[in-house]
């Protein structure tokens, strides 16, 4: 089975999680993308959805599937039934490293916005700790100096992402270097930093339930 099998057989599986007559959200990356042509298959099913990214939002549209903003969406609903999306590592405690894509901010906050977070990976993304993959932070702009320099002082190799905006009008800074033990507290600590708008450190809206492809089949976790 190829990497790209795996992804489409995960987004096959999240299917069972999308609650008939509901608002579901949407995450951002090739594994939502696959989730979100599968989703095409059953749009009768659900109310619409909300999207966490202007690039879901346009191929869901494409779709025919509603887009709703989460301020609309949260005024007819308590809370989005589920929301499924991708993640660029996970942990065993069900920490996630998100925000490859640079959406992070917005998938946090619809995370936030939602019952229950799903999330679709395949096994290249299992790690004992998160740090393997580069850490994003999204950073207003003229905090640039100042949030690279809290990089360095955690052990971390900072560089700005070249010619990437985020949907938000921010930059984003990935840190290497980093053997993330403490999930939770690294969160804390970097959104305490002036100017940082969020880090990709999913602990606080860390997933639910991960479904993880594999060559034999989809496991859930
Ligand atoms: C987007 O900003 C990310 O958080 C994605 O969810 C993450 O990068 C996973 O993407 P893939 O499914 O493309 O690996």
């Amino acid at each position: 089975m190829t990497q790209d099998e795996m992804k489409e057989a995960v987004a096959q599986a999240a299917l069972q999680y999308v609650v008939k007559g509901s608002i579901v959200g949407v995450g951002t990356g090739s594994t939502a993308n696959k989730f979100i042509d599968a989703l095409a298959t059953i749009k009768e099913n659900i109310k619409g959805t909300v999207a966490s990214s202007e690039v879901t939002a346009e191929r869901l549209k494409g779709h025919g599937i509603p887009v709703f903003e989460l301020n609309d969406a949260l005024t007819q609903v308590n809370k989005l039934s589920v929301y499924i999306d991708g993640a660029d590592e996970f942990d065993t405690g069900k920490n996630l490293t998100k925000g490859g894509g640079g959406a992070l901010t917005r998938e946090k906050i619809v995370a936030a916005g939602s019952e229950k977070f799903v999330c679709i990976v395949d096994e290249s993304k299992q790690v004992e700790f998160l740090g393997a993959f580069p850490l994003p932070i999204e950073v207003i702009p003229m905090a640039r100096e100042v949030v690279m320099a809290v990089a360095k002082n955690i052990g971390g190799n900072a560089q700005v992402r070249e010619g990437f905006t985020t949907d938000n009008g921010n930059i984003i800074i990935d840190v290497t270097g980093l053997t993330i033990k403490d999930a939770r507290q690294l969160e804390d600590d970097l959104n305490e930093v002036p100017g940082v708008v969020t880090n990709g450190i999913f602990s606080h809206q860390g997933a639910d339930i991960v479904l993880m492809a594999t060559p034999e089949g989809v496991v859930t976790l």
